[in-house]
């Protein structure tokens, strides 16, 4: 990339879901990049611990900020626990998915999860981009998948709302070119987090599984080749593969891979 990051994007980052996976990598490659931070999630004692851990490793300041993502003012919380403060690296990142046959969700779950991966999403862009074309620089991160790049059998309302990600972060990257912030969308493939085992999938049973840390450093350093980005060179060129059969044929295959 071009540019000191944290001259770029600092000196402060907002990242949601840093409590356990992906968000804690975040926040802790920022902290070692000598980000302040704000950091969000319901786990605040998770927060507070990884806080005081960041602190003391590299110097720097860490907000713990409980909020739960499913409520309707969650994003205003965010941006009033960031008033003040010269944000320049949003990192929304918080998200959680709902395996099985559509019909036999739940739907106060699949309602909750529109809230957290597709509202607050939406929202904290919308709160934090004038903050940033104020400041001429910066940068917005959002944690898609790869399920939001085609029909998902199984797992249908969060392959959903991730094509909601994925269509909001390629648009604004197009929009914001011209404002000095960047715009990157990760399309992680299988990550070790808790999020496997949330959706009651054995990890163990995943193909090439990246570590987080692994993911979120090769996201930071991509931040600036946007639209899109793919962690995994094994599950881009997987979907690469299907998005380029007719696709009935690819979503057969992909309900039957789903099923086992
Ligand atoms: N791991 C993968 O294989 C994979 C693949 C593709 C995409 N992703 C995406 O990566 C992102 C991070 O997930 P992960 O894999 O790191 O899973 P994870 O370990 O389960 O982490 C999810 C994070 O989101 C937070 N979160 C969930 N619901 C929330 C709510 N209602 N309010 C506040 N925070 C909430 C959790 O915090 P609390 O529970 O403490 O609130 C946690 O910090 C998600 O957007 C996910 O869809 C993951």
């Amino acid at each position: 990339m071009t540019g000191d990051f944290r001259e770029l994007y600092g000196p402060v980052a907002l990242v949601t879901g840093a409590s356990s996976g992906i968000g804690q990598a975040f926040a802790e490659a920022l902290a070692a990049k000598g980000f302040n931070l704000v950091v969000v999630a319901r786990r605040v004692d998770r927060l507070e611990a990884l806080a005081a851990r960041l602190a003391q490793a590299h110097k720097v300041n860490v907000n713990a900020v409980q909020i739960d993502l499913a409520a309707p003012d969650a994003a205003r919380r965010m941006l009033e626990a960031c008033a003040g403060l010269d944000v320049g690296l949003v990192v929304s990142n918080a998200g959680f998915g709902l395996k099985g046959a559509f019909a036999d969700s739940d739907a106060g779950a699949m309602a909750d999860m529109l809230m957290v991966n597709c509202n607050v999403p939406i929202q904290l862009a919308h709160g934090f981009i004038p903050r940033l074309q104020a400041r001429g620089r910066g940068g917005i991160i959002f944690t898609s998948s790869i399920e939001g790049l085609m029909g998902m059998p199984y797992s249908a309302a969060y392959a959903a709302s991730k094509a909601l990600v994925n269509a909001l972060g390629e648009a604004l990257w197009a929009e914001l070119r011209g404002d000095g912030i960047d715009v990157l969308t990760l399309c992680p493939g299988a990550t070790q987090s808790e999020a496997a085992g949330l959706q009651g999938i054995d990890i163990s049973t995943l193909q090439h599984v990246m570590p987080a840390a692994e993911v979120v450093a090769a996201t930071l350093d991509n931040i600036q080749n946007g639209p899109l980005f793919f962690s995994s060179e094994y599950y881009r060129a997987s979907l690469e593969k299907l998005t380029s059969l007719p696709r009935r044929d690819a979503l057969m295959m992909i309900m039957q891979s789903m099923k086992r």
